[in-house]
């Protein structure tokens, strides 16, 4: 192993016999949920009991589970009118936080202008945990990071703020913000869909970064832009746009073999998009958007990405399957992303993964905190120098 830093030898030999620290958390356990059920050996998801396939065929709006998870039950036509009422408020974004998206370069990451946002948000919030009307705050944080997440991609194409109107459906609002007009019904529900299959995850890394802020009780724009942060990573969300940049450096079905020669097997590179902690067989939300990429990729551009994905998944599953890696989600998203118009630029595709979690996270955070959640403050164990005495500069 190549240390960084030195290490007592007597320290780290007694760190390597008597104690067994857990890289990657695998397999702890931070919290009971009631939210999310996965079992990884036969690829089931559920939200709140209800099977992700189900709650697809099922024409479920985004904004229904949105509610489910910021409230705990599926709500009355009512309880939704009242809800989206409230996300709507958060539409109107107040002028300092469109300044915090558009002050920033062109090119940035559209993930970190979300994060930026999120600050700006963070700066001036009062909120104080436990707050009365949790499900009101979170509903306006929803609206608002709609808002968000249009106005940074259409920053980061040049084009003028333009904020979601009330009135339409929440994947409707989004889309004919983020494009100028709706896409039309079949984009809109593939936005939708997309939206539910990315709500929740249990506690992958973003969720749990955000719990750690959280338990502190930093205010829930705090913790979402340590969620954020997380997600942004090549490992986690950013493999939307990896997986996506992977079929355009292929750019050709009849190269994937010899990509995959030169590239997997060889063992110096990675599959984005293949792979997962928890799951061990084919991740039952890629499943789903495969059959939507399928249906939607009918134009030239997308046809030829999505015969390079399916061509990689036969010989990516050739390769790996002996491991137990399976395509994830974020495999087939990009390319039904791309379908229904959304434009591939730096941290786009992952800023509309992080805009679909958003009622995870919320959920997860409350959740935690109100099941008496602790400051969460591990350990790690000391296997550096013994004690010795500082010299000065001069004597260095
Ligand atoms: N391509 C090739 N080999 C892989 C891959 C992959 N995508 N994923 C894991 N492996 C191998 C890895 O090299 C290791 O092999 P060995 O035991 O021979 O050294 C073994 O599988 C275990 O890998 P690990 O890194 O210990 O597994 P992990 O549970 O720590 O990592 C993961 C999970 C998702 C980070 C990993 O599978 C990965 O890097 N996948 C590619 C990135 C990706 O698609 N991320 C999205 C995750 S799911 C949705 C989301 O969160 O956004």
């Amino acid at each position: 192993m190549d240390k960084l830093y030195k290490t007592n030898e007597e320290s780290w030999n007694s760190f390597q016999k008597d104690f067994r620290v857990s890289w990657g958390l695998e397999d702890v356990y931070i919290k009971p949920t009631s939210l999310t059920y996965i079992d990884g050996e036969k690829g089931e998801l559920r939200y709140l009991g209800y099977g992700i396939q189900d709650i697809i065929s099922a024409n479920a709006l985004a904004e229904e589970m949105q509610y489910a998870f910021i409230n705990g039950e599926l709500p009355s036509r009512e309880e939704l009118r009242h809800f989206v009422d409230v996300i709507e408020e958060g539409y109107d974004l107040p002028e300092h936080v469109i300044a915090a998206i558009t002050s920033l370069p062109s090119s940035s990451d559209v993930v970190a202008m979300q994060a930026s946002a999120m600050a700006s948000l963070a700066a001036v919030s009062d909120f104080s945990w436990p707050q009365e009307n949790k499900g009101d705050f979170f509903a306006k944080m929803l609206g608002q990071m709609s808002a968000i997440t249009a106005v940074s991609i259409r920053h980061s194409v040049r084009q003028k703020p333009r904020l979601p109107s009330p009135g339409k459906a929440y994947a409707e609002s989004f889309l004919e913000a983020l494009l100028g007009k709706s896409p039309g019904d079949e984009k809109v529900r593939a936005m939708n869909n997309s939206l539910i299959l990315y709500m929740d995850h249990e506690v992958p890394a973003s969720t749990t970064a955000g719990i750690v802020t959280a338990s502190t009780l930093a205010d829930p724009y705090s913790a979402v832009l340590s969620a954020l942060a997380a997600l942004r990573g090549p490992l986690h969300g950013g493999a939307t746009e990896v997986a996506m940049s992977q079929f355009l450096e292929i750019s050709d079905p009849r190269s994937v073999d010899a990509w995959i020669q030169d590239n997997i097997i060889t063992g110096k590179r990675r599959l984005m998009g293949f792979g997962h902690r928890v799951y061990k067989t084919y991740d039952p939300r890629a499943l789903i958007f495969k059959s939507m990429a399928v249906k939607l990729a009918s134009d030239k551009s997308n046809a030829k990405l999505l015969s390079i994905a399916l061509r990689l998944e036969e010989a990516g599953s050739q390769a790996l399957q002996k491991k137990g890696i399976y395509p994830n989600a974020d495999f087939y998203s990009p390319i039904v992303f791309s379908c229904i118009g959304i434009p591939f630029v730096k941290g786009s595709y992952t800023a509309v993964f992080a805009l679909s979690r958003l009622p995870g996270w919320l959920a997860h955070f409350n959740e935690y905190l109100s099941l008496g959640g602790r400051i969460i403050r591990p350990r790690a164990i000391y296997v550096g120098h013994n004690e010795r005495r500082f010299k000065p500069i001069s004597e260095r």
